[in-house]
């Protein structure tokens, strides 16, 4: 078909707190941070600033990047569990404050497993009938607002960033598509381990979800990590299997990064040590950002080659995962 990523673009906060404001905080510590975690520092958002600002921001970058202006753009896609608000979708903020006139925008919630998730709904649309010819993803995330700055056992883990992707169809068959094989998964019988759990239908803001802080973000830490190592092994191995690809022939394994240890923890049982790229110690946690920038990070340094075969994976609240075979 000649589905290609045209460009990439990043927008991380300037502010970073460090393991050391952390300290200052709540009652913790570099060393259990880093040794449980290997965060080091994540960024925040500037007091006012949305995820749909960083969204556009990441989106303005990723235009420059592929040569295109965003009145050539066919659909605009946000993954994103931190939306401005609860509608209009951020989706539709993004398009007006880049300027995309009339292109149809929707946000997409697969938590931290959204951006892969959007990518392949991105894909499934560009070929479908409708024949979208360039489509804006965005994975953008501000975290901070969800988390409880009090509990130790969340914050330290958590940032904001936003990262943007344009998919092109060129029209042209002997393009080869980005999209080699993908994998999507879910399992509702865990959606209680990571969640927010007021602010929604189920429990709509009152003072009593204000006084018992259900606003904020909660988790069964162990059980996550768990279930993170078991989703991400089995979606990469079944990508491989799918896609017929060795791993040997893949040049860049980008994991989720939510923590060192589940990383580590993976690439072992993956045997892909030596593939796997990290930044988790700089930004932390962001989500649905957080496989896009570090797809960037390595696009834009020019470690990423046309034709690179990447291997990204991710995990997150649902329980969802995904999975994706990507060519540069
Ligand atoms: N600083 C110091 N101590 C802390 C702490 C902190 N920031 N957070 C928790 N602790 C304490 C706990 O209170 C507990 O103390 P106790 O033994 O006296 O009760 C102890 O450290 C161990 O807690 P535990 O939860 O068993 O630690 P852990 O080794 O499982 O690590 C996580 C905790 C959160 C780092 C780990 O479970 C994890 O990363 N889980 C997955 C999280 C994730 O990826 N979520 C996002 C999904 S997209």
């Amino acid at each position: 078909m000649g589905i290609r990523i045209k460009g990439s673009g990043r927008y991380v906060p300037e502010k970073i707190l460090t393991n050391d404001d952390l300290e200052r905080m709540v009652d913790t510590s570099d060393e259990w941070i880093v040794s449980r975690t290997g965060i080091r520092e994540r960024h925040l958002a500037a007091e006012g600033e949305t995820t749909s600002d960083m969204a556009a921001k990441a989106a303005q970058k990723a235009l420059e990047n592929a040569g295109i202006t965003a009145d050539a753009l066919d659909l605009i896609l946000v993954s994103t569990v931190t939306p401005d608000h609860i509608f209009p979708s951020t989706a539709a903020l993004v398009q007006r404050k880049i300027g995309a006139p009339k292109c149809p925008c929707f946000d997409q919630e697969a938590a931290c497993s959204g951006l892969l998730y959007a990518f392949n709904t991105a894909y499934g649309l560009m070929a479908s009938p409708l024949g979208y010819k360039r489509v804006l993803v965005i994975g953008a995330e501000k975290m901070s607002s969800l988390v409880d700055w009090t509990d130790r056992s969340t914050c330290v883990l958590f940032g904001d960033a936003a990262a943007a992707f344009v998919l092109e169809n060129d029209g042209n068959p002997e393009t080869k598509d980005f999209y080699v094989a993908g994998e999507i998964g879910a399992d509702g019988e865990w959606a209680d381990i990571l969640c927010v759990p007021a602010g929604g239908s189920a429990c709509p803001a009152s003072h009593r979800s204000v006084d018992e802080k259900l606003h904020f973000l909660k988790m069964g830490g162990p059980k996550t990590f768990h279930m993170a190592v078991l989703a991400m092994t089995n979606a990469c191995r079944a990508v491989l299997a799918k896609s017929g690809v060795s791993k040997d022939d893949i040049a860049w394994a980008v994991p989720h990064q939510a923590n060192r240890r589940i990383i580590d923890a993976v690439a072992e049982r993956l045997d892909m040590h030596d593939k796997v790229y990290l930044n988790v110690d700089r930004y932390g946690n962001t989500s649905s950002a957080s496989i896009g920038i570090c797809l960037d990070e390595l696009n834009q340094s020019g470690r990423l080659k046309q034709g690179d075969l990447v291997l990204a994976a991710s995990f997150g609240a649902g329980l969802t995962w995904a999975s994706m075979l990507i060519r540069w």
